[in-house]
């Protein structure tokens, strides 16, 4: 007899994004010929600049020539890529990662889940509400949490919620956690931390013992000067936290796949008997046995962000992002809808009208409008109420979507 693994049985619906794509579906069908604008799931919508894509296409060249041809790359990614992400995201800011902290990966979506592999199922675990699906329901896979209760909580969990009393910036935990998922640029709210709220979780994590599972995905998306792009801005974090980056959002690679996790040499986790345990080596294990690395051309495509072509171009693509988040930010303000986030982040948060859950307004969106985006309430019971505006869609759409959303009636 072969036994599933139940954690999966306690999960509540199914992941979020595709639900919403099989509503959005339905809809189409029900509605054919109607125009619907998507702004979910923050997907990328404009294409691979020149600059990376000619590196694309030398890394595809390369490969069919016998004296260029590449096999099995280095599991950790090649040395040129991790070399520049060294030299251009830390060595830059001042910040001193080496390259062989850096793990080049297909995503930060699976290392975020990925990485609790390598921690005890006994860690407690602390996350924001509303929070990235991910980190929740990878929680609950892996086994570290109890049921759900009727609030949406999970038992094993430590809920950080955040709301507009606290600026939508967690609050450090009344019980503590072992691990502790912090992102920022937030996803879903679209608000950042300064330096002085993080540091405030590094002296809590070094006190604590406990270890930052840091995702900033959308760092690239910061436009105010003292807002720190990275957690090892902060003193003593390299003790205590990991980072996650990707390209998807940064440069489009959400089809092409890249993105890499850093794992100081000296943060430490504990066995059950209270020795500390080197992290790195326990994903490095971890990456050899289960990854063979992100294909050559993609990894040479990546490495091209950070040429000096590469920088301009990719500069472009978040401002033209940033330009719509701007637009959905003051078309919904002036229409008098209270919104958030949107000026370093690519994500703006709303709140519904007329006390509408999340899931009515999507419906009402969708049906009225024929707008998607994504219910605050798919994000956590904090959510509700709130809906999330994608600013990865084309210019033309949104101005469209924000002209439709203008004639909404309640
Ligand atoms: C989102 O919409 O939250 C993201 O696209 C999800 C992801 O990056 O996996």
């Amino acid at each position: 007899m072969a036994f599933i693994n139940e954690n999966y049985l306690k999960l509540k619906a199914g992941y979020l994004f595709p639900e919403i794509g099989r509503r959005v579906r339905e809809f189409a069908a029900a509605n054919p010929g109607k125009d619907i604008i998507r702004m979910g799931i923050g997907d990328v919508t404009q294409p691979l600049t020149p600059a990376i894509l000619k590196a694309f296409h030398e890394g595809v060249e390369e490969m069919g020539h016998k004296n260029t041809f590449k096999g099995y790359g280095p599991e950790q990614g090649y040395d040129f890529l991790r070399e520049a992400i060294a030299e251009n995201d830390y060595k830059l800011r001042g910040v001193n990662i080496s390259a062989d902290e850096i793990f080049v990966s297909d995503g930060s979506k699976c290392d975020t889940g990925n990485i609790q592999e390598i921690f005890g199922n006994d860690n407690i675990i602390a996350i924001c509400d509303p929070v990235y699906p991910v980190y929740a329901d990878t929680t609950v896979m892996s086994g570290k949490t109890g049921v759900c209760q009727s609030n949406g909580y999970f038992d094993n969990i430590v809920y950080m919620p955040c709301n507009e009393a606290n600026g939508f910036i967690p609050e450090l935990p009344s019980s503590r956690p072992d691990l502790i998922f912090l992102c920022f640029p937030n996803n879903p709210t679209g608000t950042v931390a300064t330096k002085e709220v993080l540091k405030q979780w590094v002296d809590y994590a070094i006190k604590n013992k406990s270890i930052i599972l840091y995702d900033a995905a959308y760092e690239a998306y910061i436009t105010e000067d003292t807002i720190p792009h990275s957690i090892f801005e902060i003193e003593g974090a390299k003790s205590v936290a990991i980072e996650f980056r990707s390209f998807s959002k940064t440069a489009g690679f959400t089809g092409t796949r890249c993105a890499f996790t850093v794992i100081p040499n000296e943060l430490f986790a504990y066995d059950s008997k209270g020795n500390p345990v080197a992290v790195k080596p326990l994903w490095m294990r971890r990456h050899t046995t289960k990854f063979n690395g992100v294909s050559y051309p993609v990894q040479k495509a990546a490495a091209a962000i950070y040429s000096e072509q590469g920088k301009k171009e990719v500069k472009g693509l978040i401002a033209y992002y940033l330009e719509n988040a701007r637009i959905i930010r003051e078309s919904l303000s002036a229409l008098g809808y209270t919104v958030f986030g949107g000026v370093n982040a690519p994500y703006v948060w709303v709140k519904t009208k007329n006390n509408l859950t999340s899931w009515k307004f999507f419906d009402k969106l969708l049906d009225d409008a024929n707008v998607v985006g994504t219910p605050g309430s798919g994000f956590g019971p904090s959510g509700e109420g709130y809906f999330r505006f994608s600013a990865f869609a084309d210019r033309e759409n949104v101005v469209k979507a924000m002209d439709r959303i203008k004639n909404l009636t309640y």
